[in-house]
């Protein structure tokens, strides 16, 4: 069974009360057999089900779905809203999609092949993460552009403060992070086309409650929301605010370039005047202070050869021991 029927079958089902295997396969039109099979395999995907003879199955905790109309009211008719149950990538559909003049948000509740930064694959989980990416028109040229990452990450860090998301910081050049370890990723795709603004698709992988098994596929130190204590009822409450918060800084940026943010962003800086290490893919490292971002926010390292710019590309960021 695709997960997007997972999705349908999952969403039938609550941690209240049990709803048999025949309610299930008619609101399915499905056999009882393929229900049982397919709720198996919900496992696979973190999610937890009882079976109880005679009575059916229960969710053994609730699940929050996303709801397109709910964020679309929330958000206004500023906004083009579409939530799916299931896509390759968020990123990778919305470079699909024609351009628009509205900013379009695509929520999925899976990927089957979610991006993240330099070529890396981005895990989240069902009903555990949120998955989405955002087309935004900017007017200009794409030179205007630089420093955007670091706007999207601001603007997520604010909201979450907002959401009772304790110690949130940011790493140079996008990550979310949390005690120094990585609550949300963004990527960032840029389209150009001739006699129309360009586009950039924002794709954003925030951790909720990331499953073990999800978990251990991650090669780098993770967090998500319920190990730190926040709550989550509903999904779609933390996706509005992260929306809102992109609206406010994307304009902003938009009118004053990353120079009009600088202050905000150097001040979340998990890594401000702190030594680092800086790597690049080649095997070679600069070792430094941290001193500030400069107006396209390139990262201002203090080294024995005087301050040097940084910008974003295939450079890591490390404290130095
Ligand atoms: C990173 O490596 O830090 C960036 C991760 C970005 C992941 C998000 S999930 C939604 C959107 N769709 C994708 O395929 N990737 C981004």
């Amino acid at each position: 069974m695709s997960s997007e029927r997972l999705v349908t079958l999952l969403s039938a089902l609550s941690s209240e009360q049990f709803v048999s295997g025949t309610a299930l396969a008619e609101k399915l039109g499905l056999s009882r057999a393929s229900v049982h099979l397919a709720l198996q395999s919900a496992a696979r995907y973190g999610v937890e089900i009882e079976r109880v003879t005679g009575r059916g199955y229960r969710l053994l905790e609730p699940l929050s779905w996303l709801n397109a109309e709910q964020i679309q009211q929330a958000l206004g008719a500023e906004w083009q809203i579409e939530v799916l149950p299931e896509i390759d990538s968020s990123n990778a559909e919305l470079l699909r999609r024609p351009s628009t003049l509205k900013p379009f948000c695509l929520a999925a509740e899976l990927q089957t092949a979610g991006r993240g930064r330099r070529g890396r694959s981005w895990s989240g989980a069902l009903a555990g993460s949120l998955l989405f990416s955002v087309a935004w028109p900017f007017f200009g040229d794409m030179t205007r552009l630089s420093g955007l990452s670091l706007v999207v990450g601001l603007a997520l860090a604010e909201a979450l403060d907002r959401c009772g998301v304790p110690r949130v910081r940011l790493k140079w050049p996008n990550d979310v992070i949390v005690d120094y370890r990585k609550l949300a990723g963004i990527l960032i795709e840029v389209q150009a086309e001739a006699n129309s603004p360009c586009r950039a698709i924002i794709g954003i992988g925030l951790n909720i409650k990331l499953p073990a098994l999800v978990r251990d596929e991650i090669d780098q130190a993770v967090v998500d929301l319920a190990q730190l204590g926040v709550p989550v009822m509903d999904r779609n409450l933390i996706l509005i605010e992260l929306l809102k918060s992109l609206e406010y800084w994307l304009q902003r940026f938009a009118e004053q370039g990353f120079a009009g943010c600088r202050q905000e962003w150097e001040l979340r800086h998990a890594y401000q005047g702190e030594t680092v290490r800086l790597s690049s893919v080649d095997g070679g490292f600069v070792v430094g202070r941290v001193s500030g971002l400069g107006d396209g926010g390139e990262l201002l390292v203090e080294t024995d050869a005087g301050i040097k710019p940084f910008t974003v590309g295939e450079i890591s960021l490390r404290r130095e021991a």
